[in-house]
């Protein structure tokens, strides 16, 4: 048996040990859920004093879980891992529905460093302590990550960015960015940001039925004017655990958004949400393209019409160079549109597979948006429509549940 002393785990994880500057002004409570007294009175003890509020419960894993699809304004959350038959699946899930900035402590019973490399390095667990667990253990070991001691978030932990383009317009690139970022959250249990970059005619607030909060425009102008504070301004709640963040600006406004306040704010919202939806601007101006570069998925709409066929072609090739793989996702919208070319055709004239398709759901979907309502209430074919984009996205099998590691924890 690997020695599991405080310092071999230091050691094992360098970088964690290393200062990161303080996180002053950083929120949110620590919570343990642990499953013996020991280890509860340790935790009590070691981390007493500081000056975030602490609160151990009794649980595991599942209690944990629970605990978080209901909680916010939590900073970190300390979990026995001790009774669970299945501890990655278990902790799988826990991440699920942890915002990235939430750090995530282990307890377990395994002392073997393969384990621990496996939470610490490829998880994204900021700390794992082997039972028993000692206040001494406690104290060198977690305590710094709780005291703004540690670097920032692990990589491996950031957001997952998901881009809605639409080849033409009027393809339903608004509509799919709405309903499959609330169809996410309601099958992730995580946070999910919708983010309009349509600055001026953005019709993300009509269709939830919301006036865009303020803020957006100056963020991505200048990098220095986006900071968490702004983002709690920006970012309207639009449903259990989904914000909108858009702007409206007048027709006529001088926007002068750059690549640098792009890249800010997607690293502030990666942080905070689990998963981020775009609805993209078209064509794609330059400063967006961090976006694009940071897309682990980007879906790109069409209609079975020619009109939109050369866009989908150059959109395709722009995402693979700025991205260096092929990330897109094409999705045929409305695709038995009366007079509408066949899926083969366009797939023929496209040079790729459809990936998606979505029918013609009636006018049930313009009676939605007139009422400012999410169409995925009223229309249960669209729920259906979004399950195979909401697996690929998520992960998540509706079938027997594959291992989930890295495709949940890695960006
Ligand atoms: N599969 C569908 N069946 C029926 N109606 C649909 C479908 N998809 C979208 N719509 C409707 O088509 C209209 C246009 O959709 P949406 O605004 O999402 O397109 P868009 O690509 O965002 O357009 P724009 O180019 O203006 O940004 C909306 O009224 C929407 O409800
Ligand atoms: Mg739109």
């Amino acid at each position: 048996m690997p020695d599991s002393s405080p310092a071999l785990l230091a050691a094992a994880a360098p970088d964690l040990a290393r200062d990161g500057g303080p996180t002053a002004g950083s929120r949110g409570r620590v919570v343990g859920f642990v499953l013996d007294d020991a280890s509860s009175d340790a935790l009590r003890t070691g981390l007493d004093g500081i000056e975030r509020k602490l609160d151990i419960k009794r649980g595991g894993v599942r209690q944990a879980t629970r605990f978080m699809q209901s909680e916010t304004d939590i900073r970190a959350v300390i979990v026995d891992i001790a009774d669970c038959a299945d501890p990655i699946a278990g902790l799988e899930a826990l991440a699920r529905v942890c915002p990235p900035d939430v750090r995530v402590a282990v307890i377990g019973e395994a002392t073997d460093i393969a384990f621990y490399r496996l939470l610490v390095t490829t998880m994204g667990v900021t700390e794992y302590l082997p039972k028993p667990v000692t206040r001494d253990a406690v104290q060198s070991v977690l305590r710094p990550h709780l005291v703004g001691q540690e670097p920032g978030p692990s990589a491996i932990r950031q957001g997952h960015v998901i881009a809605i383009c639409g080849a033409q317009g009027g393809a339903g690139a608004t509509t799919i960015t709405v309903n499959l970022a609330l169809q996410l959250a309601d099958a992730t249990r995580g946070s999910v940001a919708i983010l309009d970059l349509n600055l001026q005619n953005g019709e993300t607030g009509v269709m939830l039925g919301v006036q865009p909060g303020t803020g957006l425009r100056n963020a991505l102008e200048d990098p220095e004017r986006a900071d968490a504070l702004l983002l709690d301004r920006v970012a309207i709640s639009v449903g259990p655990r989904v914000r909108l963040i858009a702007a409206d600006e007048a027709i006529d406004a001088d926007l002068r958004i750059t690549e640098a306040g792009v890249s800010h704010l997607l690293g502030l919202l990666r942080q905070k949400f689990n998963s981020i939806v775009v609805d993209m601007p078209m064509p794609v101006p330059p400063a967006i393209r961090p976006v694009v570069a940071a897309a682990r998925h980007v879906f790109v709409l069409l209609e079975p019409e020619v009109t939109g066929l050369r866009n989908a072609r150059a959109l395709r090739a722009m995402v693979t160079e700025i991205a260096g793989v092929n990330r897109v996702f094409t999705v045929l919208n409305r695709a038995d549109g009366r007079g509408g070319l066949t899926r083969a055709l366009v797939e023929k004239a496209l040079g790729a597979p459809v990936d998606f398709v979505i029918p013609d759901l009636g006018r049930k979907m313009v009676e939605a948006v007139n009422l400012g309502q999410p169409a995925l209430h009223s229309v249960p074919m669209l729920r259906r429509a979004l399950a195979g984009m909401v697996r690929e996205v998520s992960g998540i099998a509706a079938d027997p549940p594959r291992s989930l590691l890295g495709k949940l924890l890695r960006s």
